[in-house]
């Protein structure tokens, strides 16, 4: 089975158990079940049940030997009814009376590795407060679609009344929570080498006087290392991976072809007449002004005729939007007050700033597209 096809299955199966569900089902799921089942698979991970069980091979365990495996002291009694929870919503295996067994999911609740801790831990340090405070937040701005970064959703709960990357920069915790979550998403995406011809760039560029490709906002790298797995024969140097450097100092065991770049992209781009600037999900990221200011500070490092901005991010569907693009979207709006675009969107940002859609690339999957994009 490709991995469309399994997309495809996962939403065919969502939309019969919506069908088969009544109306109280649904809410049940929605409003009760989902936030208890988070709040213990969270605990799990306070009192380090997931880290211990899966570092003792994950194999059936009884209570009392589950209570051996965490790091902190609970109470049989306790363990036991987050774990009877947490077998009925399929996280974990019941195999018999107080006795359980890990699923490949519990295991990697319990492996740093795979950035599923981070990305749980991220959920609760900025999301869920994000979301639960949301109608308040909607209603305090009378309903308005949000546009201001600075008076974001997030910003309105915030103790600091700081924005996300604001509380981000300040706090080691909440970088390394975000990062946990940005890696693991990321991770789990389709190579952007593979449905974009990356061949195009290296043809024709001359890698003496510039970068072959500059990812800005790159985060942990992934994107670029992605190129190396593709052209493993590119000079040292020629990839650049610029962020902000509370992000880039947790950034380890790059490839020495990729340079690591401390910049903020709201000021000047310092890298000038490269083949390509590549921002993925970035721009989603920013509003209004804020999105027009970055784009132009690319477009005016670009070279014409030879520089390509590549930007890997969601084209919002007219009709048929997915739950994940719709969930990045609202996401989006409640964190940053950004959101994303539909093509018409990304044509008048682009245009702007004196530049023009050249293609785009879908991803396949039916979530995030490559729009190459050049000096009109
Ligand atoms: C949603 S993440 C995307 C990361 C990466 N491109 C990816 O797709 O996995 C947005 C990135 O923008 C970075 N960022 C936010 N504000 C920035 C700024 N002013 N200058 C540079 N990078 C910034 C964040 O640190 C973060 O890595």
């Amino acid at each position: 089975m490709s991995d469309s096809q399994r997309i495809q299955h996962i939403e065919a199966a969502r939309k019969l158990i919506s069908s088969l569900q009544t109306n109280e089902e649904k809410m049940y799921e929605l409003t009760y079940a989902q936030p208890i089942v988070f709040a213990i698979l969270q605990t799990g991970l306070d009192v380090g049940l997931w880290a211990g069980w899966t570092k003792a091979g994950g194999h059936a365990m009884t209570i009392s030997e589950l209570c051996q495996v965490c790091e902190r002291e609970i109470d049989p009694k306790l363990l036991s009814r987050m774990l009877r929870l947490l077998a009925a919503a399929n996280i974990i295996e019941e195999i018999g009376e107080d006795t359980f067994k890990s699923t490949p999911f519990s295991l990697a609740c319990g492996d740093d590795g795979s950035f599923i801790p981070r990305s749980i831990q991220c959920s609760t340090h900025h999301f869920v407060m994000t979301d639960i405070t949301l109608p308040k937040y909607l209603a305090e701005i009378g309903y308005k679609n949000p546009d201001d970064p600075v008076k974001s959703g997030y910003a309105f709960w915030e103790p600091g009344h700081r924005d996300f990357f604001a509380r981000c920069m300040a706090e080691p915790d909440s970088q390394n929570f975000f990062s946990g979550w940005m890696r693991c998403w990321t991770d789990q995406k389709l190579p952007w080498p593979v449905y974009f011809d990356t061949n195009t760039l290296v043809e024709g560029a001359d890698l003496s006087a510039a970068p072959l490709c500059v990812d800005i906002g790159g985060h942990h790298g992934i994107d670029l290392s992605r190129v190396v797995d593709k052209h493993p024969d590119l000079p040292n140097g020629s990839l650049v991976l610029q962020d902000l450097p509370e992000c880039l100092s947790e950034v380890k065991g790059l490839s020495e072809k990729i340079t690591m770049m401390p910049y903020n992209f709201f000021t000047p781009q310092p890298v000038k007449g490269a083949r390509s600037y590549y921002l993925h999900c970035v721009l989603h990221d920013w509003p209004g002004d804020k999105a027009r200011l970055l784009v132009e500070n690319i477009a005016n490092a670009m070279k014409k005729g030879y520089s390509k901005l590549l930007i890997n991010d969601i084209v919002m569907p007219r009709t048929g939007a997915s739950l994940t693009q719709t969930v990045m979207d609202m996401q989006c709006m409640a964190l940053g007050s950004a959101y994303e675009r539909t093509e018409p969107m990304w044509t008048s940002l682009l245009q702007e700033a004196g530049l023009k859609i050249v293609k785009i690339w879908p991803d396949g999957r039916g979530y995030e597209s490559l729009i190459e994009a050049e000096l009109a």
